[in-house]
């Protein structure tokens, strides 16, 4: 006899609550007949009616009960107070919901999503083996797509990093982690990366053999994905594993490669990190520069590397812009700011600073435009654009960093005070022995690009490459100004002004 009218149906489900606050004996739940009755109402057509069932569902322990509460998760999760009430149902049956509830999850929505991540956490906080070992499973079934996983792993990986601890048998994990570490999905390798090294021991053996293929693979360049190569790395204590990054750091390496490497680099804090990445500083592409700076920056130790090694000239000067250098000069550690004030107030270049003061009425002056135009047809167009003239090979005018009449005379006169990495100039000598220069256009595993003023370039094969660093110095030349007046200058300066 199914009742239609809702009330009815809630005050019946709610039979075991009273049952519990009435004291009513506990048979009348045993009862099978009222054991189905909560079964129906699980799948009841009124929301508010499931609701009470998932409440229900949790005070009593009955065959189909985790069904019951996964059948109502792919129903109303989106509603937070359903989720709260599986949530305090599921009680010690996290695992057995999630491995009912993922294979049959469908299209993602928020409620379900957030369900899954929070409860694949939870597993990964209690560190249990066994457990990850079937959230892991799983996750494996065919049906399961990609999003899904994701979660899933977020979630694990979190609560890992929350447990803190050793997993008792990791190495047990090995088998279903090493199938994710070649999943064909970036984003999963990259998790799943996460989650081996947060669970599996280091001395297991699975992981020792799966860090010796990836150091084969890469001392032998070979394979389609050698910067996943280099990120699965990280699982391997840093005196393993050392060599290989440090191999991938030259310029024999293209910038994903080194990029790959230095991300793995960071993962470790061992003092060796910041004199690897300063020992191959000149040999990295633009982008790994950039982060080789930023991983540099990051920690007190590195950062004091960083100053020495430009202190002793190791490493250009030039490199830190105006925002780094404020940022080292105000770090939170002292001894760092105390060591950059000391540096930027001595460092050592090759500029004459009495260049700036002969130009310096230039910034006064008034110029004339259509004569600054004539100068910069003859001396500029080469690397900047104006007026839909000439090769753009510098930064656009539009996001000009020199903004001031002072700081555009102070970057025409003094071009390598302060060099964007993506525009120092390169020196490349091939195994014939023939010489090219200009900044990395383009670094890739079979070639790069020099590019040039005037839009010139080469194109040059890596297995033809005897040697590739960088000047340490802008392809901006020096000089530009010979033969300028000061009021030549300033022409050319309110010429510029009105290209922004
Ligand atoms: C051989 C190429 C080349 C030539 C020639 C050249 N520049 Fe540049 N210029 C660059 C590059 C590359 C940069 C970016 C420099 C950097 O970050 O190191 C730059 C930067 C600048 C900047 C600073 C831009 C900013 O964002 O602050 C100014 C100003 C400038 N150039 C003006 C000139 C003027 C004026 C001339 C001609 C008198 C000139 N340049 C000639 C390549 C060139």
């Amino acid at each position: 006899m199914k009742s239609n009218r809702p009330i009815l149906r809630l005050l019946m489900a709610a039979i075991p609550m009273l049952s519990m606050s009435l004291s009513i004996p506990s048979w009348s739940i045993d009862h099978e007949g009222i054991q189905e009755r909560i079964l129906q109402l699980a799948d009841d057509p009124d929301p508010r009616v499931r609701f009470q069932a998932a409440l229900t569902l949790g005070e009593v322990d009955l065959p189909g009960r985790i069904e019951a509460l996964a059948g109502i998760a792919r129903k109303d999760a989106a509603d937070p107070w359903v989720r709260r009430a599986i949530l305090s149902s599921i009680g010690s049956d996290t695992v057995e919901f999630l491995e009912i509830l993922i294979p049959e999850v469908g299209d993602s929505t928020e409620g379900i999503d957030s369900l899954i991540e929070e409860l694949s956490k939870l597993v990964g906080t209690k560190g249990q083996t066994e457990d990850i070992r079937r959230l892991l499973a799983a996750i494996g079934q065919p049906s399961v797509k990609e999003p899904v996983q994701m979660l899933v792993l977020d979630g694990l990986s979190e609560g890992l990093e929350l447990f803190g601890g050793m997993v008792a048998n990791g190495g047990e994990l090995a088998a279903p982690l090493a199938d994710l570490l070649v999943n064909p999905s970036e984003k999963i390798r990259g998790v799943a990366v996460e989650i081996a090294s947060k669970a599996l021991p280091q001395d297991s053996p699975e992981l020792d053999t799966l860090i010796s293929e990836q150091i084969a693979r890469l001392e032998n360049r070979e394979g389609e994905n050698l910067s996943q190569s280099a990120k699965m790395l990280r699982l391997g204590s840093y005196d393993r594993v050392s060599g290989a990054l440090s191999e991938l750091l030259t310029s024999q390496s293209h910038e994903a490669l080194q990029v790959a490497a230095l991300e793995t680099l960071s993962t470790y804090d061992h003092p060796g990190v910041g004199k690897t990445i300063i020992d191959h500083w000149s040999q990295l592409a633009p982008k790994a520069k950039i982060q080789a700076l930023d991983i540099l920056m990051a920690r007190q130790d590195r950062a004091m590397q960083l100053l020495v090694a430009i202190e002793s000239e190791e490493m250009p000067g030039n490199i830190l812009d105006s925002q780094r250098q404020t940022l080292l000069l105000g770090y939170p550690d002292s001894a760092v700011a105390d060591k950059a004030k000391q540096i930027f107030s001595t460092l050592s270049t090759d500029e004459d600073p009495e260049l700036y003061n002969q130009y310096a009425e230039a910034v006064t002056l008034e110029g004339d435009r259509e004569k600054g135009k004539k100068i910069y047809l003859e001396r500029c167009t080469q690397c900047h654009i104006a007026e839909g003239q000439g090769q753009q090979l510098g930064p656009d005018w539009s996001g000009l960093k020199s903004n001031t009449r002072e700081t555009l005379l102070t970057s025409i006169l003094y071009p390598n005070r302060s060099v964007d990495p993506g525009f120092t100039n390169y020196i490349l000598e091939t195994v014939d022995g023939d010489i090219f220069t200009g900044i990395l256009a383009f670094s890739g595993p079979n070639s790069v690009v020099l590019r040039r003023g005037g839009a010139e370039e080469d194109t040059i094969l890596r297995k033809n490459i005897e040697y590739l660093e960088d000047t340490k110095k802008s392809i901006m030349p020096t000089n530009l100004e010979v033969g300028l007046s000061p009021q030549d200058m300033a022409d050319l300066l309110s010429f510029i002004e009105t290209l922004k």
